[in-house]
């Protein structure tokens, strides 16, 4: 039986705010709440900080398990962390120390280096650093190396919170536990992978972070990647993290880079109707910037399992609809019946969590796409991060991004943003409320298919 201590860092933040404390409240309502040290550079205290975050809601049996540390990670240790550490440690009997970086990454290091020098690192301590970890495959690798400097690689988890969404983990039941499904999940049969995030709202509250950051490295570089990788890796030798982890790093070596005109990048320009601001305009963006805010690219892929499979993925901020999913979109190879579009296996991430499935079926003359959803998992996305909160306390290295895999995909990140950056990119080129600049479009049909369109089919009644 673990009794964990979470300590988090960055509590008066975004992220916080936003997904942390609600999935916290959500572990506490479902019976595996813990006891959570909040730490954060605002002076205040713990009634403070219920009101500044707008928690006074939450049930008071969880915030009763709530502390408040007022602490700057570059001050250095003073003592006051390790204190409250222990206090609330013998007052809850807790023998598992979690500490949960929700920092930016230049922060880490300090970080670090305060729980090391306040004497907290002690065996088992277990330290989760958020993503972006670095801006590129050079300063995340010295990053590594500083914080390896004070913990070893089994204390080290890496978040991607992608890797907790139920969609992200079906896809290993879907592709190696269904034999249905797992007979057409494969380059025979899939004429594209296509990895969607469109998002209908901006970078909302984070804008200075995103302006240094933009769409490739924001997500491309974190979820893309790994739903990628999970949807074309080969069957693993187990389910074992080694192996799980070890087909996933060859699954993302194989990726063949972007031809140049197979990356399309963007940014958003003002609304008119209803009017809303340009990207350039936010507080926090330059008004010259050129971070992207959408981006979207093909991959080839060198791998006997997906030979002429194409793979594709797209994202942005300020499109026309929020909506996530990981698809695989068949051949059109009947022979007798003409088709308007492959038929398809969809793993929703967002509005809803589920399997669906378009499907032909006779309709008219001939026959026509329909979709159902065959499967539906709880649509409350901070379940996500429920999830890499108990694989932190279960210390389940699978939830989270191994150090290879990380560098691996700075090194694939790097030479996009080279692309991009190579590109006259023409910026704002998109409106929001569209589905981003109209060149992307182009890319797939490049290669003879077309973005997939969630929207298109009819839906049978169930
Ligand atoms: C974050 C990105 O990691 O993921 C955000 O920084 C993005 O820009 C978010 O909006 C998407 O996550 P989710 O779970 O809301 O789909």
């Amino acid at each position: 039986m673990t009794d964990p201590l979470l300590v988090l860092f960055g509590a008066t933040g975004d992220l916080s705010e936003k997904k942390l404390l609600p999935a916290l409240k959500g572990l506490h309502e479902s019976g595996d709440g813990m006891p959570v040290l909040l730490v954060s550079r605002k002076d205040t205290d713990i009634h403070g900080f219920i009101e500044y975050m707008g928690i006074g809601d939450y049930p008071d049996s969880f915030l009763e398990d709530l502390y408040y540390v007022q602490k700057d990670v570059t001050e250095g240790a003073d003592g006051r962390l390790r204190e409250r550490v222990r206090e609330i440690e013998g007052f809850h009997g807790c023998d598992t120390r979690l500490f949960y970086l929700a920092l930016p990454y230049f922060l880490f290091e300090d970080a670090s280096s305060l729980i090391d020098g306040s004497g907290l690192n002690r065996d088992g301590a277990r330290v989760a650093f958020e993503k972006p970890f670095g801006d590129s495959l050079e300063s995340a690798r010295s990053l590594l190396s500083d914080i390896r400097g004070f913990f070893d690689r089994d204390q080290v988890f890496l978040v991607d919170h992608y890797l907790g969404k139920e969609a992200v983990e079906d896809l290993l039941a879907t592709r190696f536990g269904s034999d249905l499904l797992g007979a057409v999940w494969n380059g025979k049969h899939a004429e594209s992978i296509q990895i969607l995030l469109s998002e209908d709202f901006g970078p909302s509250g984070r804008t200075r972070y995103y302006d240094s950051a933009g769409a490739i490295r924001d997500v491309v570089q974190s979820h893309l990647l790994q739903a990628l990788s999970l949807a074309t890796m080969r069957p693993p030798d187990s389910l074992s993290e080694e192996d799980v982890r070890e087909a996933k790093l060859e699954a993302l070596r194989s990726l063949e880079l972007p031809e140049t005109q197979d990356l399309v990048v963007g940014q958003y320009g003002a609304g008119q109707n209803p009017s809303s601001e340009a990207y350039r305009e936010l507080e926090g963006a330059d008004e010259d910037s050129a971070t992207e805010t959408f981006a979207a690219l093909r991959f080839g892929i060198d791998s006997p399992l997906w030979p002429d499979t194409d793979i594709y993925l797209k994202t942005g901020k300020m499109l026309d609809r929020h909506e996530a999913s990981i698809n695989l979109v068949l051949e059109e190879d009947s022979r007798l019946y003409d088709k308007n579009q492959g038929e398809a296996v969809t793993l929703r991430m967002h509005p809803t969590q589920g399997l669906r499935l378009r499907l032909t079926q006779k309709g008219g003359d001939g026959v026509e796409s329909m979709r159902q959803d065959v499967l539906q998992n709880s649509p409350d996305s901070s379940t996500a991060y429920e999830n890499i909160f108990s694989g932190l306390v279960r210390g389940d290295h699978r939830l989270f991004v191994s150090q290879e895999f990380m560098e691996e995909s700075w090194r694939i990140t790097d030479r996009l943003i080279d692309m991009k950056e190579s590109k006259n990119n023409n910026f704002p080129n998109y409106a929001p409320g569209t589905k981003g600049p109209e060149k992307a479009g182009n890319i797939p049909e490049r290669h003879g298919d077309s973005w997939i369109d969630l929207t298109r089919e009819r839906e049978t009644d169930t």
